[in-house]
């Protein structure tokens, strides 16, 4: 039955994505983050789905505001972090699993980007729906909480299993790619990834999912300690934290 679950990709706004996770055998569907419902609801009216759940990742509207008009549509539970988000019937927390007839999702909770931000993670099934906490070759900016916050949140999504597919809340792969090449400049497979990234951008409209192995080893807000940047490490005279913090604040004025 596994085989027959896939997540849908849904663009939103300028570069936001939602997903949805879709058994077609069970005609059952879960969202992630809407921001506008109508597509959302176009594609299960399409399908001929019945939503089982919408998962919320943090309170920023960007990622709360279709609720309202998904669950008119069509009731359904809401489960999110945090009882300030409109419509929540159930309130997540760490470690606890999303009761599910086919998924098996955790909740992780990664405060840094938002106090009360958490990640989805279904390790039978190979997904994380990561938010604003992990983007592809980035990371998300700290609004609410503080740069030891994010690192341990980063450290948390570091231990999961390398043949994850991540699926984030934000399409910011490029720029996020360009920063890296302004900062690490021997940073030699950078041009044929962003060749690949390109392509696949051109012919899919996205650079979701991803692989979290590859980007244990590729993405420095993960792994400073990576092949790729352990010179650049050795120049500084920082420990880890200090370095994520230095790294990010760069990033924030790029
Ligand atoms: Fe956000």
């Amino acid at each position: 039955m596994q085989d027959l679950l896939n997540v849908k990709i849904i663009p939103q706004l300028k570069d936001n994505y939602s997903y949805i996770v879709v058994n077609k055998n069970l005609h059952s569907a879960i969202i992630i983050d809407p921001s506008e419902a109508s597509p959302i609801i176009n594609f299960i009216k399409e399908n001929n789905l019945n939503i089982e759940a919408i998962l919320i990742t943090h309170h920023h509207n960007d990622h709360t505001s279709g609720i309202n008009d998904i669950i008119t549509f069509q009731k359904t539970e809401v489960f999110s972090p945090n009882s300030n988000i409109n419509n929540t019937t159930r309130l997540v927390k760490d470690g606890e699993k999303v009761p599910s007839n086919f998924t098996n999702f955790k909740v992780l909770s990664t405060p840094g980007h938002t106090l009360d931000h958490v990640v989805y993670y279904d390790k039978q099934n190979k997904i994380l729906f990561s938010g604003d906490t992990l983007f592809r070759f980035g990371c998300g900016r700290i609004f609410e909480g503080n740069y030891k916050q994010m690192h341990n949140s980063l450290e948390k999504i570091k231990g999961l299993s390398n043949y994850t597919n991540v699926y984030c809340g934000h399409e910011y792969t490029i720029h996020n790619l360009n920063f890296l090449s302004s900062i690490f400049k021997d940073f030699e497979p950078l041009g044929k990834i962003k060749d690949k990234i390109l392509d696949q951008i051109k012919k899919f409209d996205s650079s979701m999912p991803f692989n979290l192995g590859e980007e244990k080893v590729l993405n420095p807000f993960l792994s400073l300690e990576s092949i790729y940047f352990k010179d650049f490490m050795k120049n500084k005279d920082f420990d880890s934290l200090g370095m994520f913090q230095y790294l990010r604040d760069l990033r924030n004025n790029y």
